[in-house]
Parts: structure tokens; sequence; C-alpha cells
């Protein structure tokens, strides 16, 4: 696992970025694995100002929502394929029919998550995942006991992510959502490129459990410590919980060009 430590989340921003473009540079059709909340945001930002003012292009590329709520009217806009579409999608000329998420109106969503699987398999599997953490260590919306293999499927939210998404929803917890699509951990786990963010002090617990803490369905984020390729960028605040920062800094600062990424 690589930890980059950098100095505020626009920072972070750029590094994700970085590793979407030398997988686009790379690969004639790029899948991306792309996760909600806050996290990510200024990575969108950053690829959205490349693509418009560089002319980084995403034609051939795909993304798949990591996530989805149940029970939103089409259209909502709390629905993470609106959210998508309007913070990252939209900006970078992904269209409508390259942005797959689970389906979640008109069909059965037992159905949908199965389909979503194999939507993801047609694709080739995915080259990059994009997570963010939640507070109580959930990747996607696999909240802790989720089983380390599982795969995409219904779950159902804690209180306390309800409460933390609930700045989507104008602060209102009873608007969020209780039931959810979510990829699985397994699901999460194929992905070729795992790349967590994490920024905020709010965040510094949490990510020392998942980097450094043992092995558990407690903590989903842990399972991490599993893949052979993971980078996680966090800021100094996330960072700040984490017992071998000095050698996380150490290592970035003296990486060798051969290692790419
Ligand atoms: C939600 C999403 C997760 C995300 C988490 C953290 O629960 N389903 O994918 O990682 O929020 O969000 P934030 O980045 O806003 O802290």
């Amino acid at each position: 696992m690589e930890v980059v430590v950098v100095d505020g989340e626009e920072k972070a921003g750029l590094v994700v970025a970085d590793i979407f473009c030398r997988a686009l540079a790379s690969r004639e059709r790029p899948t991306f694995g792309v996760a909600t909340g806050g996290s990510p945001l200024p990575t969108y930002a950053e690829l959205i100002r490349r693509h418009r003012e560089e002319g980084l292009s995403f034609a051939g590329a795909s993304a798949f929502l990591l996530d989805e709520y149940l029970g939103l009217s089409e259209g909502h806009p709390g629905l993470y394929r609106t959210f998508i579409e309007e913070v990252f999608a939209g900006g970078v000329g992904l269209p409508a029919e390259r942005l797959f998420g689970p389906q979640v109106h008109g069909v059965r969503a037992d159905a949908a998550c199965a389909e979503y699987e194999e939507r993801i398999e047609r694709a080739g599997g995915i080259d990059v995942q994009l997570l963010g953490i939640g507070g109580d260590g959930h990747i996607g919306f696999n909240e802790p006991s989720s089983s380390l293999a599982s795969r995409t499927r219904i779950k159902t939210l804690t209180q306390e992510t309800r409460e933390d998404n609930a700045r989507f929803f104008g602060g209102d917890v009873e608007a969020v959502p209780m039931h959810v699509v979510t990829m699985g951990i397994g699901t999460i786990m194929e992905a070729r490129h795992l790349v967590l963010v994490a920024t905020g002090e709010g965040k510094a617990e949490c990510l020392a459990r998942a980097i450094e803490g043992p092995l558990t369905a407690r903590v989903p984020a842990s399972v991490l410590q599993m893949h052979p390729h993971v980078t996680v960028v966090a800021d100094e605040a996330a960072a700040s919980g984490l017992e071998l920062l000095e050698y996380y800094k150490e290592t970035y600062r003296g990486k060798p060009d051969w290692q790419s990424c």
C-alpha cells in the first residue's frame, strides 16, 4: 500500500487526477469506479479543469457508480447518479450511456445487483476505483460487519452514516434513505487499482484503523491491506493518527521514477 500525504485537499485532488490521467493515457477503454461524498470533489474539479483547459479526453472511458440510494424517485437530486453527472461526468464529457450504476428504478433491486456485477464484468473490470472512507470505516456503503467477500447487494445504512449524509438532503436525516445498493467489498477488491482519498481531521481515526489496525469487518476499509495495488491519498489532518506517518512521507519523497504510480 502506498500512502501519499499531501498538504490540503486540493493537492490530494491533483495526485488522484494524475492517476486518472495515467489510466486514460495507457488504456484504450479505461474504466473508472466513481465515489460520491465530499472527498473526491477536488479530484473531479481538477479533471474537469484539465478537460476544459488542456483537452483531457474521456473518449472511450466508462465510469461505474460505487453505490446508489434506494427509494428516491427518478431524477431526485439526492441520487448518486445525479450527483456524479453534476460534479464529474457532465464536466468531462462522459455521456450518460457510459456512466453505469445499479438500476434502482423499475426493476427488482436484487436482479439489478446481479445485472450490475455482469455489467462490470462485460466492461473487463474496473481499472481505477476511487474510494472515500466513512467515519465508521465503510467503503462504498459497506457498513461495519459487511462480508469482506460480498458482492453488489442491498444494504441498510447505520444511523451514523445517515446523519453524515444528511448534508446532501438539506440536513434532514429522515430524508436520507435507509436502504442502498452498493458494490460489495469483494467487487471493489477486483478493481486493478484502488485509490482511497481521506481529508480532514474527522477521518484521522478511521483512516488509522483502516491502514494500520487489524484486518476486520468491523472496519471494512481495512480490507485494502489485502489488495496488491492501493494508493491512499490523505491530507495532513486525516493522516495525523498514523503511527508510521514519517515513514510514508519519506517513502514518497524518495519514490523512484520506475515506480510510476
Ligand atoms: C458515503 C459514500 C461513500 C463515501 C462516504 C464518505 O457514505 N457512500 O462512498 O466514501 O460517504 O463521504 P465523504 O467523502 O463526504 O466524507
